[in-house]
């Protein structure tokens, strides 16, 4: 959720540099931001409600800043919920990614002795608890850090939070669940919720562990153990070149452009050049029981994962919303394997998760595509998913790297893995082809079709059902229309009262086993009034609109997956929404 940025060093544009920052962690939450600096003593803020936009923050040159985007927890999205939230004194600002969960027995004495509070935040607890601290604790240049460590044992939840100290130049943080980078760089020391907001000025970085703290000056970081107050050694990593998020380019946003990316995606990971097939086989074919864990659209995939692997290699793969992972917890053991998919590698679900599955002895696979993300850093094996940093809050190409990373380990499981890559490679140029060719206008015009109806129902059965549900979720995430996915044999057993004239309804129809069931749904709700959109390699009569498509057999789903992101998008175009920053959401969920 929030992003966090903070900066110490001898460029002494610190707002300039956090806000560049802030920039590239704006997809963490976009409800409000701000930045505070050290003059003097003293800590000047400018925070703001909304997108950072053009802004230009309007503070004093400095050398020491922090800044925060907000997705709100506690507190309304106003100016004083703000982020920074500073003490009494105005010496301290503090920001935080997380939830203080017991910020509400620790403020009442606060109040009771006099602090004096602007926010209805869990933060700024924090900010008057350290306030205290900091004037308890004797002077000397690890005065705040030890003043932050007593601070944070008091602390509950998940969070990773950090202190600007205007008197003493030194920025101090903490992690205990939430992401924490440090960046080293000659030019100045600093901190961020992920690696791809330093990657600007370096690629030397050190990942704060849970329970970890570390004390930032010009000349560097350290590091220490928040439990015994111990300092400990920081290790440095050097990230790739690949890591690096490229900007938007032309395109008229970056929903776009990683859209575009997909063609070049498919056809690297077709290549499989990095044995990942192999891999994923390998792990699935030495597991007892096998379980696919995601959350949102990663979830999608875990349940494409169970079909997939079914239908290809005859092997039962059990799929699990990773937020209701506990309750298959009792058969998750000794010998059993779980694939965590997620494109942040942050997700506090999927983390909890994958850490249960560990602590009763599963091994657990990662398919993700942030590397060094807490989940490739914590996971017995990773699988890179390969599809560059994604902006836009919308998971798509790191979905279709995920059906086809999925779709090669089950064909190398079955020892296909030849065909899959040439299905592969196929299914590479058909997306390049939907992306621009007539297909293109065709969905265009549906959108301007349908972008007045509110609702709007997709279904499909078999390996098509978990697209049903992504086709929904492309769909509402983006363009705020209420739409639902099912299980094409769900309809007449109550859906389908919800089907009136006029009522888009998309039919995910692949030329395989579910074609006939699947057009046989279509024509019911036709019958009632429905718009039925066909996405089939074969038209019927059931389609008022017949999106071509194809036959891509057991990859159908990246193209049905491709038809749903622009639908998604042409319908947010129109309905005039954002769709790199869709309102309510953020692009990696740390908070439960
Ligand atoms: C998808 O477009 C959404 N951004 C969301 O559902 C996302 O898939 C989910 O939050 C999981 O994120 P992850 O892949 O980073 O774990």
């Amino acid at each position: 959720m929030c992003g966090i940025f903070g900066y110490v060093g001898r460029d002494g544009e610190a707002s300039g540099i956090v806000l560049r920052g802030l920039r590239r962690l704006e997809y963490r939450g976009y409800d409000s931001w701000g930045i505070a600096v050290a003059r003097g003593e003293r800590v000047e803020v400018d925070k703001r409600v909304g997108k950072i936009g053009e802004a230009v923050p309007s503070l004093p040159s400095s050398r020491l800043g922090i800044g925060h985007t907000r997705w709100a927890t506690h507190g309304g999205v106003t100016q004083p919920n703000a982020h920074p939230h500073l003490d009494c004194g105005g010496r301290l600002a503090v920001i935080h990614n997380g939830i203080v969960s017991n910020y509400d027995e620790l403020r009442e004495p606060l109040a009771r002795a006099g602090h004096r509070f602007q926010s209805e935040t869990d933060t700024e607890v924090v900010a008057h608890l350290l306030e205290d601290a900091v004037a308890a604790t004797p002077d000397g240049p690890d005065r705040l850090i030890v003043a932050a460590m007593a601070v944070f044992r008091r602390l509950r939840g998940l969070n990773a939070i950090a202190v600007l100290d205007a008197g003493h130049g030194q920025l101090a943080a903490v992690k205990s669940g939430s992401p924490l980078v440090l960046g080293w760089s000659d030019g100045g020391q600093l901190l961020a919720s992920d690696q791809t907001a330093l990657l600007e000025r370096t690629r030397r970085v050190t990942f704060v562990e849970d329970g970890q703290a570390s004390l930032t000056t010009e000349a560097g970081h350290r590091l220490f153990d928040v439990a015994t107050g111990r300092e400990v050694p920081a290790t440095v990593t050097e990230l790739a070149e690949r890591a690096v998020a490229g900007d938007r380019g032309d395109h008229p946003d970056y929903m776009t452009k990683e859209m575009h990316e997909q063609p070049d995606v498919l056809h690297r990971l077709a290549a499989d050049a990095g044995g990942s097939a192999a891999r994923l086989s390998a792990e699935v074919a030495a597991a007892r029981e096998v379980f696919a864990i995601g959350c949102g659209t990663a979830g999608y995939a875990a349940l494409s994962a169970q079909y997939l692997f079914a239908s290809v290699a005859g092997r039962r793969v059990s799929a699990v919303a990773a937020s209701e992972f506990a309750h298959v917890q009792p058969f998750v053991g000794p010998g059993a394997l779980v694939i965590a998919l997620s494109q942040s590698g942050e997700t506090i679900d999927v983390l909890e998760a994958a850490r249960a599955a560990q602590s009763r002895g599963a091994r657990v696979l990662a398919i993700v595509n942030v590397e060094g993300s807490s989940l490739w850093r914590m996971a017995d094996a990773a699988i890179p998913l390969e599809a560059g940093p994604e902006q836009c809050v919308l998971s798509t190409k790191s979905f279709t790297a995920k059906l086809a990373t999925l779709l090669l380990g089950a064909h190398a499981l079955a020892g296909r893995l030849g065909e899959a890559q040439r299905l592969l490679a196929a299914t590479a140029d058909e997306v390049a082809r939907l992306l621009v060719d007539g297909r293109r206008g065709q969905i265009a015009r549906l959108a301007d079709a349908i972008q007045a109806r509110e609702h709007l129902f997709a279904i499909g059965r078999g390996a098509s059902y978990p697209l049903a549900l992504e086709t929904a979720l492309k769909v509402k995430e983006v363009s705020y229309v209420h739409a639902e996915g099912f299980a094409a044999g769900e309809l007449k057993h109550g859906v389908i009262a919800l089907v009136e004239d006029g009522t888009p309804c998309v039919a995910l129809a692949p030329r395989d086993d579910t074609y006939d069931d699947v057009v046989a749904g279509a024509m019911q709700v036709r019958a009632r009034g429905a718009r039925v959109i066909g996405v089939s390699p074969r038209p019927h009569e059931a389609f008022h609109d017949h999106i071509a498509m194809a036959d891509l057999g057991p990859a159908s789903g990246i193209g049905q997956a491709v038809v749903a992101q622009l639908l998604g998008y042409d319908l947010a175009r129109r309905r005039g929404h954002d769709p790199d920053k869709p309102r309510n959401l953020a692009k990696s969920v740390t908070v439960k």
